[in-house]
């Protein structure tokens, strides 16, 4: 037996105990009498003790040891003459008659502790190294009770989790597909799934009325901290359901990991806010509602003054910055160059100050102290805030003036991540127009059905037609998404017209599902939420890589594996293959 317990398991109780205990080595200190060893498994750390006592060839062994060296020690657990009261186990130590190295180690290439002293790429390159560091296990173990949770959820409430090919045919979700080259069919390319869209809801047509899957999902597009090139979603279908049963069955499931997983309970429903009002409030279809700094529409009162960024603006608005009224010039120079960063885009940034005895603004060559009150009233100021406003085309404008509410609030520390506001958006715009390829692009994806109040504004006026489609957002992240789907064929292929395939492209892309809606498909829905966000929502983190075991860079690529990487000739020529060259 290598072990009788664990690295994080014993207690002042177990004293007198002989045990036997294995793992990495994290420390050594050697105080000549005496050495201490810190030992380390994924349940955590146990001080074992090298004095007089010890046998000689214990005292010789110790001399040997080395960071990360893997041990076998047996002792007696005595009680700590200074215990440390930060450690799980500080109250006690084991006092070494035997130890034994299982295996050398190398030095490691950075610290492998709670904090560790590697930079990205590095860690990424030995990440089986920073995995051992009690952050990325406790990330790992989260996620594992997690996944845990949802098929408990799931399970009781009579989902059935169905698994689904990754080699299969293009899925419309608006990324960029993985592909595959078939050797067996020369020429020929799978597609792996940006999602599992498609074969969830052939899945309805063959009557599994509750679906899930936790299935990864791969999609070629830029990475940022909240997104993998391949990535897990909770992926759910139901059939002989509307909207309402979807959102109150995952309200449920998602009150449940809250208080499950974290231990908070959600009494009162989420609230459930339209798109439009989303984008006008809060400049986002994922607003953070853990704080206000509401947007309000300032353009009827902010034209024709004379002032042409405003008067030759479609839309202006602004919000009022609590208690930033004693924000230095400086400050709001800072402001200023944030919002006109390219990754922003604004042109300047107009602003009020809201004090005691008057408002002070940036435009006060334009408007009179009274024109001024006005805008700042709109904002619903008090005394000591200070309104930062935008101008040009409209949503334009919202999403810049969001980049700079969530950069206040980040300064005012008002996104505290042990904190939740969870929400669903509703009533999203079915489609979106694309100025560069002059047509409409469905926003959630083709399948989605519309407000059947709004199908006769298919043909006359697209633009403002919504989808029965909505989103779950928490804290300005869209951890999930989905919609009902259209089941009826006419109205599919009316969809698929306005979105400009024609009849034959539209059989070749999605014939299959076309086909299969002929022999009787039941009205469904569904949704999908993004488990690596989930994960990291609820572990408090900004990126999703921690709660990956082996993530990406954000080149896409994998550090560790040095992957991807060129094939050999050979290789290529039995997939009849051939590579292009980029141009310099
Ligand atoms: P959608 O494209 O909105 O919907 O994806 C669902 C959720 O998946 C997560 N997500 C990602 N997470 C990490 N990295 C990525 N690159 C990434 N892309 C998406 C997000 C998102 O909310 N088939 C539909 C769902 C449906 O209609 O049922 C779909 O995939 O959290």
């Amino acid at each position: 037996m290598y072990r009788t317990h664990t690295c994080g398991e014993l207690r002042a109780a177990d004293t007198n105990k002989t045990v036997t205990l294995a793992g990495w080595v994290q420390k050594v200190r050697n105080l000549g009498a005496m050495t201490f060893i810190d030992l380390r498994d994924r349940y955590g750390i146990t001080q074992l003790v090298v004095d007089d006592n010890a046998p000689e060839t214990v005292r010789q062994i110790a001399t040997e040891l080395g960071r990360e060296y893997v041990i076998q020690a047996s002792g007696r657990v005595i009680e700590r003459a200074s215990k440390n009261p930060k450690m799980e186990t500080g109250e006690i130590e084991i006092a070494l008659s035997a130890l034994k190295i299982l295996n050398r180690a190398q030095i490691p290439p950075f610290t492998i502790e709670e904090h560790s002293d590697g930079g990205d790429d590095l860690r990424m390159k030995y990440r089986y190294l920073d995995l051992r560091r009690p952050p990325l296990q406790r990330a790992l173990i989260l996620r594992h009770r997690m996944a845990h949770a949802v098929r408990t959820f799931l399970d009781r409430e009579g989902f059935l989790e169905i698994e689904t090919p990754y080699l299969i045919k293009s899925t419309p979700e608006g990324a960029r597909d993985f592909v595959v080259p078939s050797r067996m069919n020369p020429g020929e390319f799978y597609a792996l799934p940006q999602s599992p869209q498609t074969l969830k809801q052939l899945l309805m047509v063959a009557g599994y009325d509750r679906y899930f899957q936790i299935v990864r999902c791969f999609r070629d597009e830029d990475l940022r901290a909240d997104r993998q090139p391949e990535f897990t979603q909770i992926d759910c279908e139901m059939s002989f359901v509307e909207q309402e049963d979807i959102l109150e069955i995952f309200e449920r499931w998602a009150k449940f990991m809250f208080e499950e997983v974290l231990g908070i309970r959600f009494d009162a429903p989420f609230r459930r806010m339209p798109w439009i009002e989303a984008m006008e409030k809060y400049g986002s279809d994922k607003p953070d509602l853990r704080f206000g700094m509401e947007f309000a529409d300032l353009t009827s009162l902010a034209k024709g003054h004379g002032f042409s960024v405003f008067d030759d603006a479609e839309y202006v608005t602004g919000f009022a910055a609590p208690g930033c009224a004693v924000y230095t010039r400086k400050q709001i120079d800072a402001l200023t160059d944030y919002v006109k960063r390219p990754q922003v885009g604004a042109k300047g940034l107009i602003w009020i100050r809201v004090e005691e005895n008057g408002v002070k603004s940036s435009v006060d060559k334009f408007f009179s102290a009274e024109e001024v009150r006005a805008l700042a009233d709109r904002c619903q100021t008090k005394p000591g805030d200070m309104v930062f406003i935008l101008s040009g085309p409209k949503f334009k404008t919202l999403g810049q003036l969001c980049a700079l509410r969530l950069k206040v609030a980040d300064e005012l520390g008002l996104r505290d991540p042990k904190q939740f506001a969870p929400l669903w958006v509703v009533d999203f715009p079915m489609f979106e127009w694309d100025d560069e390829t002059q047509r409409y692009y469905a926003m959630h994806h083709p399948f989605t059905s519309p407000k059947p109040e709004d199908i006769p504004l298919l043909e006359t006026n697209p633009g403002q037609v919504r989808a029965n489609a909505y989103d779950f957002v928490c804290n300005g992240t869209e951890i999930g998404g989905g919609s009902i789907r259209i089941h009826d064929p006419k109205l599919q292929a009316q969809i698929f017209r306005t979105l400009g395939f024609t009849q034959e492209k539209a059989e070749e892309q999605f014939g299959f599902l076309i086909n299969a809606f002929r022999y009787g498909a039941p009205p469904h829905g569904g949704l999908a939420f993004g488990f690596d966000r989930l994960c990291s929502l609820f572990g408090g983190a900004d990126s999703i890589r921690d709660y990956i075991a082996f993530p990406k860079n954000n080149a896409g690529r994998d550090m560790m594996l040095d992957s991807p990487s060129r094939i050999d000739d050979a290789q290529l020529e039995e997939l009849f293959l051939r590579t292009v060259e980029p141009e310099k």
